[in-house]
């Protein structure tokens, strides 16, 4: 079994749409072994605590440096034995010290069609802007913000009397629908990374 780590700052619903999908295959060859949260109060940790995952919490301003921090996530990583990590509303850039032990092995999903709106609130960039069609990204991490090769993109339309709140649910909804396949697919090595590029292993 693949063992599989989600990372999240907030409420979460990624991971539980991961926890469901997998709970609803006969065989899926990976598991969440591990929930890591930056945030004590993230919604993301009752979650994990009614699925049973196990949850590390490891707050940045409790070190004094990224690299201590990454450093005790890493330990724990390690000795969980985690082959593959998740991002799911992790809200944080991945330092080098993970990085340099995961690459290739780390996705992230993103609440726009990058290259448009990466960083924070991408779901309120995208109604700033006017734009018609906003979407959901899912690609490997590098040391960049929301920069890594592309694995999938949905896109979502956006109506004239939508808000942030309805555009954020619509947005959701394809998530839950993408990314744990993804995920999927990812853990068991049929999409990769290969010198830079995502390839696929055809069935
Ligand atoms: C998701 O919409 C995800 O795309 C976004 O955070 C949300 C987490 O929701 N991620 C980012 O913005 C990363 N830059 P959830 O906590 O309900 O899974």
């Amino acid at each position: 079994m693949v063992r599989v780590a989600v990372f999240a700052s907030g409420t979460g619903s990624n991971y539980e749409a991961i926890m469901r999908y997998t709970a609803g295959l006969a065989d899926p060859g990976f598991g969440i072994n591990l929930v890591v949260s930056d945030q004590p109060q993230a919604g993301v940790i009752a979650k994990a605590l009614r699925w049973q995952t196990p949850v590390l919490v490891v707050e940045r301003r409790q070190f004094a440096t990224k690299k201590a921090f990454e450093h005790q996530i890493l330990a724990r990583l390690k000795q969980d034995q985690i082959d593959f990590i998740a991002l799911a509303g992790y809200m944080r850039l991945i330092g080098p010290t993970l990085l340099q032990e995961y690459y290739g092995k780390i996705i992230n999903l993103h609440p726009s069609l990058l290259p448009a709106f990466p960083g924070l609130d991408a779901v309120g960039q995208a109604l700033k802007a006017g734009v018609k069609v906003t979407g959901v990204t899912v690609h490997f991490v590098d040391a960049g913000m929301d920069t890594g090769p592309i694995i999938a993109q949905k896109a979502v339309p956006i109506d004239e009397n939508d808000d942030h709140e309805s555009l954020s649910q619509k947005i959701h909804a394809v998530e839950h629908e993408l990314y744990p396949r993804i995920v999927h697919q990812c853990a068991l090595g049929e999409i990769y990374l290969d010198r830079g590029k995502v390839c696929r292993l055809s069935r």
